[in-house]
């Protein structure tokens, strides 16, 4: 999830594109550039790191008259973050620049066909395929539409774009697919921007643009074409309500509402370039030269560890791998027992966890391949893993943990369909329908949380009583039920336990009474009669109960909350939001810090 901003207008170009990258810089910013156009000429600037650092390169290169000019914070989808692979990128000429957010899951065959025509790429990102498949339109028909539209005809994946032509000083261009790309209208000047926030200050009167509309701007007109057709469309200007705090969450009150909401998003970007939906293939190139392990062993702290968790049931039922998950805390102080051919897998939102780095590490001393699930490209995590799947959840801000762990289950599952293809041990109509059920997910989910979010908000203020909360699964709702107690617990600052629902009666059911609630996850599946018992247990105590299960079934609890039933698997997509809304919402009502709650920190890079 980049950053782009671009400006056209009266003003000096350069300080709104730094001030409006600062205002995305929560979007991401291992890397950052500018480009404008001086004197009939472009010039790029670009650098690793935050946006003061290219701040200072940039006041030093004197760029102060120009009023044209992009810019573009990055968060490394391809390529680590290092200037090289920063935005903007140009053509081999000089002449073009491109910046983008999104990810274009054909550019490995662009870019050969590329190579083979003589072109040098000076980058390894999938977007300078975009540079110059436009540059070689132009050089044909000095066109900026023509060349647009050829370029994005050719490219599958997402993508919103900002293009500047240095012979053609007085116009900018925009145009998008699947990611944010938002107008700015403004009086003798007009801004492109991913989200609001970037220009914000200068104008609230915005124009949306949609999936193949491509925009020209100039100081005083905006006009957007078809990308399909050609034609010129009407568009309506609309008028955002936000300051900038709200307009940088999204319009979300807290960041950790937004990333809830964005998992659809989440769930389309893990899968984007993975999928062959023709053939029901799993595409994890990156395995490709890994062989299939006797064993996995997982290693992850918090909310990874229970990601991680709930793939060891994917991994056995699917793949008919053994699995170990461990703590990364106890793993590394632990003599495990890893063999040659065992595979160890880290999972690690930030890449930088100390624990699950000093795991990774043994791992590697002991002999093992490792592979990392992370989120963040160039972390320590990601390039000290031999092999590395990117979760490409986007920057998660808040400190609580949500969209990473809904990008780390689709990854872990689409790596549990991979070694079971390779081993034969699909079930046809079992792995197209799992196949499909994922394609499908995103628009399930988007429909669905808005009614999550209303169930979440209504429970919370009944059970903000609660001083303990016992979180209650079995298979896969295990772990999940892990993940809904520490969400509950590191947030709203109420005591939760997750605990496997069988192991009730070996002690801890001694605690329930009508102050004790229990919040039960009992899916539609093969131990769903099992965990009607344990809630009989509970009432039995008159301990209260939320039932988090699917329509059509046999229940009785104090609150019975229903999410549509996808199957097994897929249901845990469904659950998980259910849970992280209902913590969210709990811990609003009792009025808690929710993006930094006490005590906590983002990535935890210490012991
Ligand atoms: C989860 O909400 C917490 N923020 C925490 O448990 C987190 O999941 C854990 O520290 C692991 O972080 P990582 O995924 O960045 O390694």
């Amino acid at each position: 999830m980049c950053g782009i901003i671009g400006y056209i207008g009266h003003r000096p170009a350069v300080p709104i594109l730094l001030e409006g990258l600062k205002r995305l810089e929560y979007r991401g910013y291992d890397s950052a550039g500018i480009a404008y156009i001086q004197q009939g000429k472009l010039k790029v600037i670009k650098s690793e790191g935050k946006i003061s650092i290219l701040e200072e390169k940039v006041f030093s290169n004197d760029p102060l008259h120009t009023t044209i000019g992009l810019g573009h914070t990055r968060w490394a989808t391809h390529g680590v973050p290092n200037e090289k692979n920063a935005h903007p990128h140009m053509d081999l000429s000089g002449n073009i620049c491109v910046v983008h957010n999104g990810i274009i899951e054909n550019y490995t065959k662009i870019k050969e066909s590329l190579k083979a025509k003589g072109i040098d790429f000076r980058s390894d990102t999938d977007t300078e395929v975009l540079v110059h498949l436009i540059s070689e339109e132009y050089s044909k028909t000095q066109d900026p539409l023509t060349s647009i539209r050829y370029c994005l005809k050719q490219v599958q994946g997402s993508y919103a774009i900002g293009v500047m032509f240095s012979d053609r000083p007085k116009e900018l261009w925009a145009a998008k697919h699947s990611s944010p790309l938002i107008v700015g209208i403004g009086v003798g000047e007009n801004f492109i921007g991913s989200d609001v926030p970037a220009f914000l200050p200068y104008t609230k009167d915005v124009i949306f643009l949609e999936d193949e509309e491509i925009a020209r701007l100039t100081t005083e007109h905006v006009d957007v074409y078809s990308l399909n057709t050609g034609d010129k469309i009407k568009k309506q200007i609309k008028t955002i309500p936000w300051d900038i705090s709200l307009a940088q969450k999204g319009g979300y009150k807290h960041f950790m509402l937004k990333e809830i909401m964005e998992q659809p998003r989440v769930i389309f970007d893990a899968l984007a370039g993975r999928v062959n939906y023709k053939t029901k293939r799993i595409l994890l190139n990156e395995l490709n030269d890994l062989g299939i392990p006797d064993k996995i062993h997982i290693v992850a702290c918090g909310t990874s560890f229970h990601a991680g968790f709930w793939g060891k049931y994917l991994f056995e039922s699917l793949a008919k791998i053994p699995v170990e998950v461990d703590i990364a805390s106890e793993f590394r102080y632990r003599d495990p027992l890893i063999r040659k051919d065992d595979l160890v897998v880290v999972i690690s939102q930030s890449g930088e966890t100390a624990d699950t780095l000093a795991g990774l590490r043994m791992a590697k001393e002991m002999g093992s391949k490792v592979v990392g699930i992370c989120n963040v490209v160039g972390s320590s995590v990601a390039r000290e893993s031999d092999k590395v799947l990117y979760t490409q959840a986007g920057p998660e801000i808040s400190v609580a943990s949500t969209k990473a762990m809904c990008s780390q289950m689709v990854v872990i599952l689409l790596m549990a369909l991979y070694f079971a293809e390779k081993k034969n041990l699909m079930e046809p109509d079992k792995h197209n329908q799992l196949i499909m059920g994922l394609k499908d997910l995103p628009n399930i989910l988007e429909k669905e949380l808005p009614k999550t979010r209303e169930i979440a908000k209504e429970l919370s203020v009944m059970y903000s009583f609660a001083r303990s909360f016992f979180y209650l699964g079995r298979g896969l709702n295990y772990p999940l039920a892990l993940e809904g107690a520490l969400k509950l617990k590191e947030i709203s600052y109420i005591h939760a336990e997750g605990y496997a629902a069988g192991e009730m009666k070996h002690g801890p059911i001694a605690l329930i009474d009508p102050e004790f609630p229990s919040f039960v996850i009992a899916t539609k599946d093969h131990l769903f009669d099992k965990v009607v018992s344990n809630i009989k247990e509970i009432q039995a105590r008159k301990g209260p109960i939320i039932c988090l299960t699917n329509p059509d079934v046999k229940v009785s609890a104090n609150h019975i909350w229903q999410v549509p039933d996808l199957g097994g698997i897929l249901t845990s997509f469904l659950i998980l939001p259910a849970l992280q809304l209902f913590a969210y919402e709990t811990a609003v009502y009792l009025g808690k810090d929710v993006d930094q709650p006490r005590n906590l920190a983002k990535s935890v890079t210490v012991e």
